[in-house]
């Protein structure tokens, strides 16, 4: 069976709460560096983030068939032809059913259709294995090591990924 389609749309208030419960899901935040905190400060945070969102950032909640917040994906960068992408998926209790590599999916959809972007990267630590298979299995062609880094307290290094509007258009026919 066809997994059903993400929906990427702005964040909205509505989702502070949500997002602000998964920081006392414990695997979540070892694995996306969040640090534990209350879930009302928390809960400003994603406020704050919805009314004046950082500069370079565009933030996308990610929605389930349901209307469910299951993610949010990062557009980030200055340069108007090209974004670095972010992909989370929460809570740790949805991960392994397909979201993240479906919400990956729907970001470069975005960025290539809506924002006509040329260009998009992404990297990822080689010791978080989901998500270097995602950027895998999107197509994006690995470019460079990128810096060291650690996960989940393992010593890792980052490996960068990068794909052009006519490879993502080609990988769509084909
Ligand atoms: C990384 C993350 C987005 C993956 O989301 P997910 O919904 O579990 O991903 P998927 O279910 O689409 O799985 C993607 C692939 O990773 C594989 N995978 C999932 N968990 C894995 C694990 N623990 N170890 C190895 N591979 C794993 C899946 O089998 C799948 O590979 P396949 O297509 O070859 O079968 C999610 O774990 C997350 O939000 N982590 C914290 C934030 C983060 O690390 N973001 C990425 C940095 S940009």
């Amino acid at each position: 069976m066809t997994p059903s389609a993400l929906r990427l749309r702005p964040l909205q208030h509505a989702d502070a709460a949500v997002l602000a419960a998964w920081g006392e899901d414990t695997t979540f935040c070892r694995h996306t560096g969040w640090t534990m905190t209350s879930r009302d400060a928390l809960h400003d945070f994603w406020a704050r983030q919805v009314d004046d969102p950082p500069d370079g950032l565009i933030r996308l909640a990610v929605e389930d068939a349901d209307g469910d917040l299951v993610g949010y994906v990062d557009l980030h960068g200055s340069n108007p032809g090209e974004k670095e992408l972010g992909f989370v998926i929460g809570p740790s209790r949805r991960w392994g059913q397909g979201l993240g590599l479906r919400a990956a999916r729907a970001s470069l959809a975005y960025g290539f259709e809506e924002l006509a972007l040329d260009c998009m990267w992404a990297e990822a630590l080689v010791a978080n294995m989901a998500s270097v298979r995602i950027l895998q299995s999107l197509g994006m062609q690995e470019t460079r090591r990128g810096e060291p880094g650690v996960f989940l307290g393992e010593d890792s290094y980052y490996l960068q990924f990068r794909t052009r509007r006519t490879e993502w258009t080609r990988s769509l026919e084909g």
